[in-house]
């Protein structure tokens, strides 16, 4: 009857007809411009064909349809507000067309529905998932909410509550729980998709399952059912979603606010209210940012892949790996590989630590265990693949080892000459250091074609990112099968050039240095960690030394201090040095910044402690608040000026790149997309005028001559 390029239409039987997605040129379907142009004009066609029974929506693909292709979003949300409304107006009209037939319609979902995908399944007559589908509206998620009618249909087809529940989670939900919640309407297993589903169309043909009930309630008001008053759900909501996000994301408030009005009005009128949040919405700072980091993930991903596959040989995967070292990074990068099912090899030269490595390895598998993630047979094999070893010999089959001993020059230089006489000739040592040279340590190596550094960040199991640092010697080869390495970890690989701090602690120096500064002029500590917290990184920075453990700051700051004198300059005694000085070494002693005790369930907890006060005042004199704008833009501005210095050095390739790095390694606020993002945010020209503003603080706030560039030719990071 119709095929297009992504979907078909067919007369199956008597009269009933499928509607296939088949995406022709993708390995998935996504509700895309061409999509939604190709669904109209077979719904049309439809319409015309006079005796139609039923409608079947189906996939050939693996998953019905995963979304939006976001990859339009830009152009779409670039359109005047006019032209938007007219085409949400367009899109919606095509949902609406699937709801008014004058027969039923199924949507059999297979794999995923998201987004418009599960809206278009929305507006069918019933749902049928196979019990290994998942479906969800992550639309909030990306700073904006479902815009083709699903803050319409879900409250009115389940309730109002999951309808807030799954719009402002934006979570995906299994066949269970989706049927639990009344989203779906049968849960079938997968071999049985298309039969069952298409045995529930024929019953609502036949008349012996009403539909129009349930099709009515879609078109109507809510009638507001006694037990679920609307504005009371409503607000608890609200406060729910401002206690987790510090209002910080607008879209999911947004949300909540469009429902509680539209439940009022039938289907249309809602509808069209939709469209004019989802507009307000898309035009919104964290949209662009939360969209930005989508898009950015996908990025680096395919950029990481790139690496191996333009290379003349397809690279074998890495086998068998070792790590050296089987501390807090050497046992967390030991439990990674065991628990993507690679076998590793963990040396140290105290069994203690050994034993602490395994110990913590099998604490993190039953905390798996117990919910639910993992069973014990696998548990037990994650544990089985991990060699612990107090020699070197074990390592001669390793055709990947990291090291990760302690952070000292000699040492790392020894533990990686003595390493690679017992390594095949072709395999390659990487190091997990956070501040020496990449360029440095090669020097004690014999190839060093095969060395580069794989900067993992603690706890390794949490944290994404992984910074592959290209030392001057370094191949290509080994980039790519390092990069191919995380990937298999399950990590992500940004990869940049050797500096000191190398590209995430570098900037990160560069606001530590700035806070210094601050501490200084006598702030309190207090208030910038609560400042920038509120601001929203996941801790203040005098927080996130102490965690990271004064002594190591101290040492990372000489690395800066002599790697990059011009900026990192270091006149008087800094802050933090003066609490190291008095014994204050963060968490790990519980003394740093703030006091800490073990909590019941053993987590140290913060306190404030008068006497790392009292240190402060004997070198400022003053313990004082200021302007919270002032301390935001002396922190935010040099992390700034830093990453501009990077980029310029090519230190990393681009500012897509350079803010997922941030967002990942550091916890740099997702509602503000990274620091290039910030800049763009609050235009190239206001960052230099506010480094004009605060030049009088030295280098770390003098703006670069590329951003002055950019600011004189209006451009932006972003484009
Ligand atoms: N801790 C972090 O947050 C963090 C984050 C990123 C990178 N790093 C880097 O990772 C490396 C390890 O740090 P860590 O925090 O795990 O240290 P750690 O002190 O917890 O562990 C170091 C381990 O190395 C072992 N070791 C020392 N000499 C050895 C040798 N010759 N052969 C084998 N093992 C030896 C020690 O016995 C110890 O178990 C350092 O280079 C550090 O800079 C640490």
């Amino acid at each position: 009857m119709y095929t297009g390029e992504k979907l078909s239409l067919n007369t199956i039987e008597d009269s009933f007809v499928e509607l296939c997605f088949n995406n022709a040129s993708g390995s998935v379907n996504k509700l895309d411009q061409q999509t939604l142009e190709e669904l109209n004009e077979a719904l049309d066609c439809l319409s015309q064909t006079n005796n139609v029974r039923g409608l079947l929506l189906t996939s050939e693909k693996p998953a019905f349809i995963v979304g939006a292709d976001i990859t339009q979003f830009n152009q779409m949300f670039s359109a005047s507000e006019a032209d938007f409304l007219r085409t949400a107006a367009h899109i919606n009209g095509v949902m609406s067309k699937i709801e008014d037939f004058p027969f039923p319609t199924v949507a059999s979902i297979n794999g995923y529905a998201l987004g418009g995908g599960l809206e278009v399944c929305l507006a069918c007559d019933a749902r049928v998932l196979s019990t290994d589908a998942k479906i969800g509206l992550p639309e909030t998620g990306l700073g904006i909410l479902p815009g083709w009618g699903g803050t319409v249909r879900l409250p009115r087809l389940s309730s109002f509550i999951t309808a807030l529940e799954w719009i402002t989670s934006a979570r995906q939900y299994s066949a269970t729980a989706s049927h639990r919640a009344g989203v779906v309407e049968m849960v079938v297993e997968p071999e049985n998709l298309r039969s069952q589903s298409l045995h529930l169309l024929y019953k609502m043909a036949g008349g012996e399952i009403d539909y129009f009930e349930s099709r009515q309630r879609k078109l109507s008001p809510i009638n507001s059912n006694p037990d679920e008053n609307i504005e009371v759900v409503a607000d608890s909501f609200c406060d729910m979603v401002i206690a987790k996000t510090k209002g910080n994301y607008p879209a999911p408030l947004k949300a909540i606010e469009l429902m509680r009005e539209t439940v009022k009005f039938t289907r249309d009128k809602a509808i069209e209210y939709e469209a004019s949040t989802f507009y307000k919405l898309s035009q919104s700072s964290q949209a662009r940012a939360l969209i930005g980091l989508f898009l950015g993930d996908q990025y680096v991903a395919r950029k990481a892949k790139g690496y191996a596959l333009a290379l003349d040989k397809k690279l074998p995967d890495v086998g068998m790996t070792g790590v050296i070292g089987a501390g807090i990074m050497g046992g967390g990068i030991a439990f990674q590989t065991a628990i993507k099912g690679l076998p590793v090899v963990m040396k140290d030269i105290q069994q203690s630590a050994l034993d602490t490595g395994i110990n913590e390895a099998d604490k993190l598998l039953q905390k798996a265990v117990a919910k639910g993630k993992m069973d014990n047979t696998k548990a037990e094999q994650v544990l089985k693949i991990i060699n612990p070893v107090l020699n070197e010999e074990p390592l001669a089959d390793c055709q990947l080892v990291v090291e990760a001993v302690v952070e000292h020059m000699p040492i790392k230089q020894s533990v990686l000459s003595s390493v690679e006489q017992q390594l095949a000739t072709d395999a390659i040592i990487v190091s997990n250091t956070s501040s020496i040279s990449i360029n440095q340590l090669a020097k004690s190596l014999q190839h060093p074609e095969r060395f580069c550094g794989m900067h993992f960040f603690n706890p390794v199991h949490v944290m994404k990112l992984v910074e592959v640092i290209r030392g001057e010697q370094t191949s290509d080869q080994t980039i790519a099968a390092v990069c191919n390495h995380a990937l298999r970890l399950g990590k992500k690989p940004v990869v940049v050039n050797d500096c000191p701090g190398f590209l995430v602690n570098r900037v990160l120096f560069a606001q530590c240095f700035a806070m210094e500064l601050l501490l200084r002029d006598g702030v309190s500590f207090q208030q910038i960690d609560r400042v920038m917290e509120d601001w929203g990184m996941p801790m203040g920075p005098a927080y996130l030394m102490d965690v990271v453990g004064l002594d190591t700051i101290v040492h990372c700051y000489s690395v800066m201090t002599e790697g990059l004198p011009e900026r990192f300059v270091k006149k008087d005694k800094m802050p933090t040095e003066v609490l190291l000085e008095a014994g204050r070494l963060g968490q790990k002693n519980g003394l740093g910044y703030y006091s800490y005790q073990a909590s019941e369930g053993g987590k140290p907890q913060k306190n404030n402690d008068q006497r790392s006060i009292d240190l402060l005042t004997s070198i400022t004199g003053n313990h004082c608040e200021i302007e919270p704008q002032t301390i935001i833009e002396r922190l935010v501005l040099p992390t700034a000026i830093e990453m501009s210095h990077c980029l310029q050095e090519g230190i990393v390739d681009s500012p897509t790149e350079a803010d997922m790095a941030l967002v990942w390694g550091v916890g740099f606020p997702p509602f503000r997309g990274g620091i290039c993002r910030w800049m763009d945010e609050q235009g190239i020209d206001a960052v230099c005028a506010m480094a004009d503003k605060y030049s009088a603080l030295g280098e770390l706030y003098k703006t670069t001559d590329a951003l002055r560039t950019m600011a004189a030719d209006k451009k932006t990071f972003y484009g």
